[in-house]
């Protein structure tokens, strides 16, 4: 059996599947594989190991109906088409749960250092700005008591709840397409509407799926509800927020900080102007970057792809539909 692997990965999930038998062919150039590169590397597989964003669309799906399973190194799936996956009978996996510490962290740690500035302030020494101590210069803002506003309290939100309530006794509210009773139990977390979070935020923070509903969803009328103190999060998927309106939000001190993990386009723009604004921090989408979570993803992804190919199903399937055709 032969399973073809798209990036390099950890060599934990490698082990596992030479230990069970196959065959692996792994991608290791630094550039993105076309699509047509991807399928004629798939034609010769019985599985795909996808890492990164490769588009496994309706055309993939048809022209690679012979895969036996797609395993995901990644919790998001807004590259998939997985109504079409079904329909093509191919079982597509998602690496859930062992990254949600790690993506939490990092929506902590942007939460953090935008409400000090950190990014720009360690910038602005490099270039000579560290100069005559001003009391009312280079002020941030506490976070103590504030209001943490969740919009996808799942596993990551939860996460992130339960640090900010832990460091900061932050007051946690929420909005999920269905409420979430044990985080309200043991966060007392509060379900809100959506323009409820948007108005009541201190910081808002983005942790739903890319999908059609979500798309855009943080555009200039929603900055337009946020306070003018608050603090926008998003290490979900950068295609949830529309980033001329954040940028001119921003500008127009509208919200007050931003801090991103992910970007629309990725990579961004070098010369973007959030990069250079003192209430913006940045990362390039590093949300799961810990030697643990990625060694975890992948030994996640290879016990999927070892499942599928021993014709059982895969423990974290994302079209569970499949199995019943
Ligand atoms: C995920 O797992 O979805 C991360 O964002 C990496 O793509």
């Amino acid at each position: 059996m032969n399973i073809f692997v798209t990036r390099i990965i950890p060599q934990k999930g490698l082990d596992l599947l030479n230990a069970a038998g196959f065959e692996v062919t792994q991608y290791t150039e630094k550039k993105e594989l076309s699509q047509e590169e991807l399928i004629s590397a798939c034609k010769d597989s019985d599985a795909l190991l996808s890492v990164g964003s490769n588009k496994i669309d309706e055309y993939f799906l048809q022209q690679c109906s012979h895969l036996k399973g797609i395993a995901l190194m990644s919790v998001g799936y807004d590259n998939v088409d997985v109504e079409a996956a079904t329909r093509y009978g191919v079982p597509v996996s998602n690496t859930p749960g062992v990254l949600s510490g790690a993506t939490a962290d990092v929506a902590f740690l942007l939460m953090l250092a935008v409400s000090r500035n950190a990014f720009y302030m360690h910038n602005s020494i490099g270039k000579g700005d560290w100069g005559f101590y001003e009391p009312t210069s280079n002020l941030g803002q506490e976070l103590n008591g504030k209001t943490l506003g969740v919009l996808g309290l799942g596993r990551i939100g939860t996460e992130l709840a339960q640090k900010c309530k832990a460091a900061y006794y932050m007051n946690v509210i929420y909005h999920n397409r269905n409420p979430n009773a044990e985080a309200e139990q043991t966060l007392a977390a509060q379900y809100v509407s959506f323009e409820s979070l948007l108005k009541e935020s201190d910081v808002l923070s983005v942790h739903v799926n890319l999908t059609a509903e979500t798309k855009g969803l943080f555009d200039k009328s929603a900055f337009n509800q946020m306070k003018p103190s608050a603090i926008f999060i998003n290490t979900a998927r950068g295609a949830i927020h529309n980033e001329n309106d954040l940028l001119e939000a921003l500008e127009n001190h509208i919200i007050w900080g931003a801090g991103l993990d992910v970007t629309n386009p990725e990579p961004m723009n070098r010369n973007h102007p959030l990069l250079s604004m003192p209430n913006v921090c940045v990362l390039p989408h590093i949300g799961s970057a810990t030697v643990e979570t990625r060694d975890n993803m992948a030994v996640m992804a290879a016990k999927n792809i070892i499942a599928v190919l021993q014709n059982q199903k895969m423990p974290q399937t994302i079209n569970p539909e499949v199995y019943q055709n």
